[in-house]
């Protein structure tokens, strides 16, 4: 049986220690963060993920999964070491490569034969060659080593479906040598015929970048089309249907919105654009649809004002704080900005999600904004009701229920979950986009 590390255990290496526990190989899940293993030891997962649980329990019930914070022994008990560190974005827009760089030279010191190191966090081009580089240096028994590139396509919401279901898999080497052991790692879905795309180190982390940009872009043109929907009286959800039935385009992320948040979309396009510039090659569609979905969270705000009029001292019940629903990851989420503007402009704010609200309460204390208990308490005395987040239990709402808990009664479908004519018709001041 294969003994696999797995350093960093946030959504992905946590995904990836599960999935590849549950493929069949003994994994050793590694951490900086004491609190995390401690949690993951006494069977609780850090992070929300569906499905994710069961597959925990399973794993480390079959003696096949296990937790420490003690990398240098995980480093060299394994035989394959998965690097799922973070890499945010840095002030001047890059990737802060920081905490990949320490884990290269942590392993570099701790090699004790032969090991494959793999990188499944998102690095810029040139990346697994400074990884390399610094294990190299770090080396001082000239131990053989093999590193490779194998991003992570990954949906939040969906990781244990996604990694256990890859539309295909990337492999970035510069040496045929490891490819037989990475092989066997992905045994599984070898044999389910999942495409397997072996390509240089260079294409692989690239190809993570490009595909991030493309489905942003997707989601910038499609919150374009339905600003401009509304200002000529289009409508947007038609117009996604016709466009996504065209087998060229797809219907996937055409879906309009407060504007595209998460741990990566912003990040990525962020740090590939400023590579590309230093490169001397600016991505001009890329830096476009940064800047297009910062008019997107702006238009929404002005979409408020515009029906509301000014918002000082008004009251707004917010539902969704999550940057997409079936998450609890609030990072560069739409509704950070859109609350933080309200809050400039004077308006009073409280808020649920059904499970970011740990993470919402590290960004505003008690002071800034309230958190209700659930929708209806959130929405009490309130002015306007804002959805942000598209939750299934928001796609149920009880209307009239909301209606008479109310001050005033606009109600912004940012989402487009419900029909203007229904919501008319129980008396509110419907707005959503594009429709
Ligand atoms: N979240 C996603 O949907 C997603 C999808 C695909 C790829 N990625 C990429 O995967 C990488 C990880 O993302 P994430 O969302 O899982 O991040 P995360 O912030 O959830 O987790 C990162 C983990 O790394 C740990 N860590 C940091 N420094 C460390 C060190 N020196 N040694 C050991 N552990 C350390 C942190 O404690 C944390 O638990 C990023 O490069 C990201 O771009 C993320």
């Amino acid at each position: 049986m294969l003994k696999i590390g797995v350093i960093g255990t946030g959504y992905v290496g946590l995904t990836t220690g599960i999935g590849l526990a549950n493929f069949g190989s003994t994994v050793m899940c590694l951490d900086i963060n004491n609190e995390k293993i401690q949690q993951l030891n006494l069977g609780a997962l850090p992070i929300y993920e569906p499905g994710m649980d069961e597959l925990l329990r399973d794993n480390v019930k079959a003696g096949r999964l296990t937790f420490s914070t003690d990398l240098t022994f995980g480093i060299q008990w394994a035989q394959i070491i998965f690097i799922a560190v973070g890499t945010p974005q840095a002030e001047n827009g890059k990737a802060d490569l920081s905490a990949v760089e320490k884990t290269a030279e942590l392993i570099g010191k701790s090699l004790n034969g032969y090991k494959i190191v793999v990188t499944k966090s998102t690095v810029p081009v040139g990346t697994n060659e400074m990884i390399r580089a610094i294990i190299d240096s770090f080396n001082a028994n000239e131990y053989e080593f093999d590193v490779v590139s194998n991003p992570e396509f990954l949906r939040e919401g969906k990781a244990v479906y996604d990694f256990l279901h890859p539309d295909r898999v990337v492999i970035g080497v510069s040496h045929p040598r490891p490819l037989d052991m990475l092989k066997q790692v992905y045994r599984p879905l070898y044999l389910n015929e999942v495409p397997f795309i072996i390509t240089d180190l260079r294409t692989s982390e690239l190809i993570k970048y490009a595909s991030n940009s493309f489905l942003a872009m997707k989601v910038a043109f499609i919150n374009e089309m339905a600003r401009l929907c509304d200002t000529v009286g289009a409508n947007v959800q038609q117009l996604a249907i016709a466009l996504g039935k065209d087998g060229r385009i797809g219907s996937k992320f055409l879906h309009p919105g407060p504007g595209f948040g998460g741990s990566c979309f912003p990040k990525d396009t962020a740090a590939l654009t400023v590579f590309a510039r230093e490169k001397g090659m600016p991505l001009g569609l890329v830096e476009e649809t940064i800047a297009s979905n910062s008019r997107q969270k702006e238009f929404i705000v002005h979409k408020i004002k515009g029906r509301m009029g000014a918002v000082s001292g008004r009251r707004f019940g917010i539902l969704g704080l999550a940057f997409k629903s079936e998450t609890d990851d609030m990072r560069e989420s739409a509704a950070i900005t859109i609350i933080d503007q309200l809050l400039r402009e004077g308006a009073m704010i409280r808020a649920y999600d059904p499970r970011a609200m740990e993470n919402a309460k590290k960004i505003w204390d008690n002071h800034q904004i309230s958190f209700g208990r659930d929708e209806y308490d959130t929405v009490q005395d309130a002015d306007a009701v804002v959805i942000l987040t598209e939750w299934n239990q928001f796609r149920n709402l009880d209307i009239p229920r909301i209606k008479s808990a109310m001050r005033e009664s606009y109600f912004f479908d940012f989402r487009n979950i419900y029909r203007r004519k229904q919501m008319e018709e129980y008396g509110l001041i419907y707005e959503c986009i594009g429709r």
